[in-house]
């Protein structure tokens, strides 16, 4: 038997939605393979999934978790590409579980077995994919990354100044600037404690390039508000709405004149939905995968270690590593160990 964890009540509370089930550990089919799970990884938009606002039919009871890294462990009998004991990465709506069935199509194999490889899919591909397609971003441009020391931000951060842009970084505490001034961000605003308008006003008054837009409300509204002539934002998340039960996700802030605005300053509004562009993924994987190889992209894992519960062990802590990244506590990508290897 293996255990993994199901959601059985539609709502984006994380831990009233999942409960424990065990199910039979059955041999993989002939196409299949089953891949042990030792890391899975914590995305922000667990909730939304959780809520039953996508990838799901809402047919209770259903699987969570978007990513798993461990290892291959068992291989269906028409399966050649992968053997006994590889590291890979799976692409899954299972990642909370001890066992992940699992398409060869949807395994990344990995050159080692480190939790740090699960920022290369969902964060590291949305990141690249988005600066990339949605943002345009060239040399030159002036970025603001929101969230930027999260799974998400720490990649934008590095992508926007791999292809030359000026770096402006939002986040919440000392801690988190300090390592976003690590990772060559160029100017680090606190929304804790700055006021986000009067800082872009007084010192980029030419305004901003490519907007990084995660977090909705007030802030999306500020940041449109100080686009260039020809500024793009792209909208990635709204994470100040996901915890809330009325939300279909998304916040619906009202731009006034919004139509005249983008048109009189040429500028773009363009969501980014990472499924969407699946095209991209072996090449922006390639070149992602091999980047974090060679530590030319830092991809830094939050276990939970620093916390007082300790680090993030076993499916039973998922529903705590979801509310420690929804309080914003988390510097890098949450990580929870599923078991050892
Ligand atoms: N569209 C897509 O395909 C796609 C794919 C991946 C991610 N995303 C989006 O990207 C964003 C980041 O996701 P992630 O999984 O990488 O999470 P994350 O950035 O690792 O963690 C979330 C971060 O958001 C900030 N935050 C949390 N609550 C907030 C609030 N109420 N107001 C303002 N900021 C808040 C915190 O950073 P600070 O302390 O620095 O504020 C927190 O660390 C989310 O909006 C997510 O939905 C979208």
């Amino acid at each position: 038997m293996y255990k993994k964890l199901q959601v059985f009540t539609k709502t984006s509370n994380f831990r009233q939605a999942i409960k424990l089930v065990e199910c039979p550990l059955v041999k993989p089919q002939d196409e299949e393979v089953r891949v042990k799970n030792i890391f899975a990884g914590v995305n922000a938009t667990d909730i939304n999934i959780t809520a039953a606002r996508y990838f799901t039919d809402g047919k209770l009871p259903f699987d969570i978790g978007l990513e798993a890294l461990g290892v291959v462990d068992e291989i269906g009998s028409n399966v050649t590409t992968f053997k006994k004991g590889q590291p890979v990465l799976a692409l899954t709506s299972s990642g909370f579980s001890e066992y992940v069935y699992s398409s060869p199509k949807n395994l990344v194999p990995l050159p080692e077995l480190k939790p740090n490889y699960l920022v290369t899919y969902v964060n590291g591909l949305t990141a690249t994919i988005g600066l990339d397609k949605a943002g345009h971003v060239k040399a030159g441009d002036k970025v603001f990354v929101t969230a930027a020391a999260g799974g998400t931000g720490q990649i934008v951060v590095q992508w926007a100044k791999h292809r030359g842009a000026y770096v402006i970084a939002m986040t919440s505490s000392e801690k988190k600037a300090e390592y976003l001034k690590q990772l060559g961000a160029d100017f680090i605003i606190n929304y804790k404690t700055d006021n986000i308008d009067q800082v872009l006003t007084e010192k980029f008054p030419d305004g901003i390039d490519v907007v990084w837009e995660t977090v909705g409300g007030e802030i999306y509204s500020t940041l449109f508000k100080h686009l260039a002539i020809r500024g793009r934002m792209v909208v990635i998340g709204s994470i100040t709405n996901y915890s809330s039960e009325q939300s279909h996700g998304f916040g619906d802030v009202p731009i006034s004149n919004f139509q005249t605005k983008i048109v009189m300053r040429s500028l773009s509004v363009t969501g980014f939905m990472l499924l969407n562009y699946h095209d991209c993924f072996p090449e922006y994987f390639g070149q992602l995968i091999s980047k974090v190889h060679k530590g030319e992209i830092k991809a830094v894992v939050d276990l939970g270690e620093q916390t007082s519960d300790g680090k993030f062990f076993g499916l039973e802590q998922v529903a705590r590593a979801e509310e420690y990244l929804h309080g914003g506590k988390n510097l890098g990508k949450v990580v929870v160990q599923i078991q050892e290897p």
